[in-house]
Parts: structure tokens; sequence; C-alpha cells
């Protein structure tokens, strides 16, 4: 039995969808109740002892509100009690690279850590940008405002999120992948402003983008991934996504076209 963690989430919920469609038996977890889920919180371990409760694979995905691998520690700390076999990590590219003094993804390292020193088999995934980041940002495009952008004219191979699910999925049925990290890059080097002018061409209305350069707000481990990635850290290009699924990874593009409805629906 799979547990998919992050279910109702941007990559989690493609799992769910491939998982449905292979008719691979999994179970599906959100802090809400949903029919046929189970409801669990990290910050709950007795709630994860019962999510985990004739598991042996986890999909593993964690957003804490503050960078910390607290819940990936708590999924950790009840998956080896449960008898979990292997975990599956959505991590993020970069984690562990030292930039400025610090660590990138110090949060994500420590939960890669965590599952390695926890015996389990493990995957780790680490993309860099989703494409879908964008559509955080639909109410602004509809209204014509400009998109904040952190990254200045750094570029990045921005990833299609249904390309890190299928991957997600791979690992999580084979154990072809175990014990394997994989940059899940996407086919081409594009900066903030390159993606917006893809946009802008698909949705066919203006794209603005305005740079952010304070970051001050933001919690230091955050500002020291953002300063990674302005200095070109994640500027590079990995073969891992068209080698794991015999196929070519998805351009922004496609991706866009894909989502065009999305950004002009009301809602
Ligand atoms: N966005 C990017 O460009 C990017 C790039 C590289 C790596 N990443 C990594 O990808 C991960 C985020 O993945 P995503 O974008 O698919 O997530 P997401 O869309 O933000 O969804 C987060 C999920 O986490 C669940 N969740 C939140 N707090 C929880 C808690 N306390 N207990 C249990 N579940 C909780 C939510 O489910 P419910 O509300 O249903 O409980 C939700 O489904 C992060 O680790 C991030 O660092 C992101």
């Amino acid at each position: 039995m799979i547990l998919v963690t992050g279910a109702t989430g941007t990559i989690g919920s493609h799992v769910v969808r491939l998982l449905t469609e292979h008719d691979i038996p999994f179970r599906a977890m959100s802090r809400r109740e949903r029919p046929g889920w189970v409801r669990a919180d990290f910050d709950d371990p007795a709630s994860l002892t019962r999510a985990l409760a004739g598991v042996t694979t986890v999909f593993l995905v964690t957003v804490p509100p503050v960078p910390t691998a607290a819940h990936d520690i708590a999924l950790v700390t009840a998956a080896r009690d449960a008898g979990v076999r292997k975990i599956v990590k959505l991590s993020a590219i970069g984690s562990g690279e030292r930039f400025d003094g610090a660590t990138v993804g110090a949060w994500h390292l420590a939960g890669e850590e965590a599952i390695e020193a926890g015996g389990f088999a493990w995957t780790m995934l680490r993309p860099p940008s989703f494409a879908s980041n964008f559509l955080h940002h639909r109410t602004l495009i509809r209204t014509g405002e400009p998109i904040p952008n952190l990254i200045g004219d750094s570029r990045q191979a921005v990833v299609d999120p249904r390309d890190v699910a299928a991957v997600a999925v791979a690992a999580l049925t084979s154990d072809a992948y175990d014990g394997q990290r994989f940059d899940l890059t996407g086919p081409e080097l594009l900066t903030f402003a390159d993606q917006a002018a893809i946009l802008e061409r698909v949705l066919e209305r203006p794209v603005e983008i305005t740079d952010v350069s304070a970051l001050e707000q933001l919690p230091a481990e955050v500002i020291t991934g953002i300063n990674w990635a302005r200095a070109d850290g994640a500027a590079y290009i990995t073969d891992h996504v068209p080698h794991l699924l015999r196929r070519p990874a998805g351009t922004f593009e496609q991706w866009a076209r894909d989502h065009r409805e999305a950004f002009t629906a009301m809602g």
C-alpha cells in the first residue's frame, strides 16, 4: 500500500491521478475530511500512525510554514514504527549546496538525511521551479497587474509538475530507482521574463513582471535559496526526466497551452 501525502497539492494531486489511472492501490492523505481518504496532519503523531497502518511505501511532500525538517522527521519516526519499507521524498534542486556561507535547502537536506538514517529504501526528487507557480498569480495576470520576480535575470530549467509526478509514480512502483537522487529539470533554461513572454504569447494578453530585490521579510533559509538561484545556481539541465520517462520533458510553453483556461476562467 502506498500512502500519498500532500495529495491535494500540485504534485500529489497528479500522483493521485496517475495511480488511479494505472489501477495501483494507494491511500491519499489530507488534513481535511474527504471520502475514502485518510485524515492526518504531520503535527499530529497519532494521526500519522493511523495513516501509515499497513503502508509499505510513502510519497512524502512537506510544506511547513517555516522551513524546517520537523514534518519530515515526524513522518520518518511514524514510518519506522509502522514498518514502512520505502520513502520517495519531494525535495528541491540545490538542497545541500553551499552558498554565501549557508546551506541551500537545509530543511530538505535534513529531511533527506533523516530518511537515509531511518534505514528505508528511498528516492529523492529534486525539481527546480514548477511551471505551475504562475497559477498563483492568475488574479494579477487577469487584472493586468505585474507579477513579482524574485530571481532577477537568472535562468532555471522550469519543470512541468506532471513530469515530477510521473517520475514519483515510477519511483513509488519500482525498486529500480532506490538510493538515487534526481534533479528533475525541464528541457530549456528560461529567465522569469522568458516565462512571462511565453505566457503572454499563449494567453494573448500582457503579462507584466516587476523585480523584487528586497527579501528581508523572508526567512533566512528561503533567502539563501533565492540568492543561490539568482546567482544561476539552478541554471542547468539534466536528462533525468527523459531518461526515466522515456520521452522528452515537457516545455513551459506546452504547460502554458494546456493550462490556458486556468488563467482566463474566473475564480
Ligand atoms: N513550487 C516549486 O516551484 C517547487 C520547486 C521545487 C521543490 N518544491 C517543493 O515541493 C514541495 C511542495 O509541493 P507541492 O507544490 O506539490 O505542494 P502544495 O501544492 O503546496 O501542497 C501542499 C500539500 O501539503 C499538505 N499539507 C500542508 N500542511 C500539512 C500538514 N501539517 N500535515 C499534512 N499535510 C499538510 C496540504 O494538504 P491538505 O491541505 O489537504 O492537508 C497540501 O496538499 C515543497 O517541499 C517544496 O519545497 C517546490
